[in-house]
């Protein structure tokens, strides 16, 4: 045996992370899992992960903190990441920053879920979930593009969305069953068209969502109308119709703000678009 002569290097050392998960898939499949279809095998330059020039460090600081305050909403609407953070954004997404950011808020919305008592509900206890970005991601998509780099391409996008191909985010799917489980009524709020309607819905069945109590999508009637007013307008309709929501599940601020705003909201990450 041949064993090797210089230290393990660093891409060494991801390439094994990379092939042992494939060597033994089931001792290792939960801490390894990866959240989406792609990239198996993640090729990271070597000399970005080596000592960093105080100007690729304070360049990395700059865009961490524009993603922060994006996160935060403390932002003006944006129609695209910084040219500068493109790097960045694209390693967080890829890497497993954006992985560990939805985990957070998963197992948290989770432990809330489950301090609720819905005994006493009588069925009217509800979660309510976006769709794009928190149940089914477009990360796919948004390779192609960029990662938020290029300017909204609604027709490009419809093209993508009626592939019906969009990956779920497992660490959804997970909050998505245990409010399923605990008697919640789940309602998938979108902003997506109605003409979306059938693929949607197929793409999350074959995403592994199921069993939602409704499907609300945008009619002709609300064309114009901003998220945040669309999505306000259909919550007081729940409301109205006697639902309680305890649980509010988006990417967007414009899924959680506005009213008839949930008792709690959990705002997951998304540094690639924003949407008012
Ligand atoms: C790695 O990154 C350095 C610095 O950004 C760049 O000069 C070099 O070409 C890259 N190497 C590869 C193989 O991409
Ligand atoms: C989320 O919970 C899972 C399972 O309990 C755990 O393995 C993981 O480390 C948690 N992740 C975060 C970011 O809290
Ligand atoms: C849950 O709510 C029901 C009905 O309001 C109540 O009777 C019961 O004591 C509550 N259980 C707990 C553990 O708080
Ligand atoms: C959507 O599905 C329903 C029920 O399966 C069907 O009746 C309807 O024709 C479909 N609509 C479109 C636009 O395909």
């Amino acid at each position: 045996m041949n064993f090797p002569r210089r230290p393990i290097t660093i891409s060494a050392l991801i390439f094994l992370l990379t092939v042992l998960p494939l060597a033994f898939p089931k001792e290792t499949s939960s801490s390894t899992d990866h959240q989406f279809p792609r990239p198996l095998i993640l090729e990271i330059n070597e000399s970005h992960h080596l000592k960093k020039s105080p100007a690729a460090e304070e360049s990395e600081l700059q865009c961490t903190s524009w993603r922060v305050a994006a996160e935060a909403n403390n932002l003006s609407p944006w129609k695209k990441i910084p040219d500068e953070c493109a790097d960045y954004v694209k390693e967080y997404m890829e890497y497993k920053g954006y992985e560990i950011d939805l985990q957070r808020v998963s197992n948290e919305s989770v432990l809330y879920a489950r301090t609720l008592n819905l005994s006493g509900s009588d069925g009217k206890f509800s979660w309510v979930f976006d769709v794009d970005e928190t149940l089914l991601s477009n990360l796919p998509y948004y390779v192609d593009h960029g990662y938020g780099l290029e300017i909204f391409d609604g027709e490009k996008f419809d093209e993508w969305v009626e592939k019906g191909e969009a990956p779920a985010l497992k660490s959804s799917l997970k909050v998505y069953e245990e409010v399923l489980a605990l008697g919640f009524k789940v309602f998938l709020l979108t902003g997506r068209s109605e003409r979306f309607r059938n693929i949607t819905a197929r793409n999350l069945v074959r995403a592994g969502f199921r069993n939602w109590d409704k499907l609300i999508l945008r009619s002709t009637e609300d064309n114009g109308k901003t998220a945040i007013k669309y999505k306000s307008g259909k919550r007081n309709e729940l409301v109205q119709e006697g639902y309680k929501i305890l649980g509010n599940s988006g990417d967007q601020w414009s899924d959680l703000l506005g009213t008839s705003i949930s008792e709690r909201s959990f705002k997951l990450p998304n540094p690639m678009y924003y949407i008012p």
